[in-house]
């Protein structure tokens, strides 16, 4: 086992280290070199043109990987909506052959991702796979499956595949988009270019991250929150899953704009905030993030060098300037690294949670 993990002490470190060469693997061939337009090869042309709206189904950290992607839909004007898998059987929204139910699971063996599958299969849905696995069941049973690339994944806590998904899920909103209005989105050409320079970036930020003394200096906190906005807001929940799944600390996300409506009354200066900004009205997380800090909770920011949150805040995770699509996935890795170094300071088995199972096959 341990030559499988190269030069790292863990999986997961190893795996949150493939992001640049992962990344690259789910992008490749997927984007049409000749016009700029996001071909998604895998598909032929006009093939979501009939779409009237789309269900995202998945659990854990893929749930988040498929809000992620159904926001992204909803802010291009395409109606969709993310639910968990194992809450689908007793509230899934109505289903027509107009609608497409998108599996999103790394294994493909997921029970619940498998019924809320099943189920869209049963009810005439178009249903599409977005796994990481060929040949899994969910590969098997979809109409249609998309595949991430990443490599096998050891680590039970989900790294790469999250930012694989995420990624695909973009693609995919892109194609789907482009699909229904006969022409891509206005802001394609830079996504395209943070697409291209995402790898590379990602790279630098694994090089020069300080996530490693921001877990020294916050070791001793009683919670950890995260919070984030618009595409920010899916990866506020997946920082604070991960930090719990490997940390066995508290840690909860929130909507930038929700912590007022009740978390507030639990901000103190033992509970760090991590405040991921995107690019999608800023400005009001950093007010958000400053009412925290009134309350005595240290700010950690999460954004470009040259971010007005800088000044404010108590610390900082950089990420480089890129699209909004795109921003919260390299604000992830960052928080990836906080979660791993906080649970090494802590001598947690960090490649295998107490209590957790890398694929969960039972309801
Ligand atoms: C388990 C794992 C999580 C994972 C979830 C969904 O609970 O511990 O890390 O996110 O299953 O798995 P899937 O294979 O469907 O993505």
């Amino acid at each position: 086992e341990q030559a499988g993990k190269g030069e790292y002490d863990h999986f997961m470190l190893k795996e949150i280290n493939e992001q640049p060469v992962s990344l690259a693997q789910a992008i490749e061939g997927r984007i049409d070199p000749i016009n700029g337009r996001i071909a998604l090869s895998d598909f032929e042309p006009g093939s979501f043109a009939d779409v009237d709206s789309v269900q995202f189904v998945a659990c854990g950290t893929s749930y988040h990987a498929a809000l992620y992607g159904s926001l992204t839909l909803n802010q291009a004007g395409v109606q969709s909506t993310a639910l968990l898998a194992n809450e689908y059987s007793v509230s899934a929204p109505p289903i027509d052959d107009d609608t497409l139910v998108v599996a999103v699971t790394q294994s493909g063996e997921t029970a619940d991702t498998l019924n809320a599958l099943r189920r869209a299969n049963a009810e005439g849905a178009h249903t599409l796979t977005v796994t990481n696995v060929v040949g899994s069941t969910a590969a098997r049973e979809a109409d249609d499956a998309l595949f991430i690339r990443a490599g096998p994944e050891i680590g039970v806590a989900a790294t790469k595949t999250f930012s694989s998904q995420a990624v695909m899920l973009t693609l995919l909103a892109q194609r789907i988009t482009d699909d229904l209005r006969g022409e891509p989105p206005t802001d394609l050409e830079s996504l395209l270019s943070a697409l291209d320079a995402m790898p590379g970036a990602i790279d630098n930020l694994l090089d020069d991250s300080d996530a490693a003394e921001i877990a020294r200096r916050y070791r001793d906190s009683e919670s950890y929150f995260f919070i984030g906005r618009g595409l920010g807001y899916p990866v506020a929940l997946e920082g604070a899953l991960k930090f719990k799944e490997i940390t066995y600390e508290h840690a909860e996300g929130f909507a930038s704009g929700e912590l007022k409506h009740g978390p507030l009354a639990l901000v103190t200066p033992d509970t760090p905030v991590f405040a991921i900004f995107t690019g999608q009205e800023d400005e009001k997380t950093l007010k958000n993030a400053e009412e925290a800090q009134t309350r005595g909770a240290p700010v950690i920011a999460v954004c470009p060098e040259d971010h007005p949150a800088v000044a404010i805040a108590d610390d900082h995770l950089e990420i480089p300037e890129t699209d909004p699509d795109l921003a919260g996935l390299h604000a992830n890795v960052q928080l990836q690294l906080v979660s791993y170094y906080a649970a090494d300071l802590l001598d947690r088995p960090i490649d295998k949670p107490r209590n957790l199972a890398k694929s969960v096959t039972v309801e």
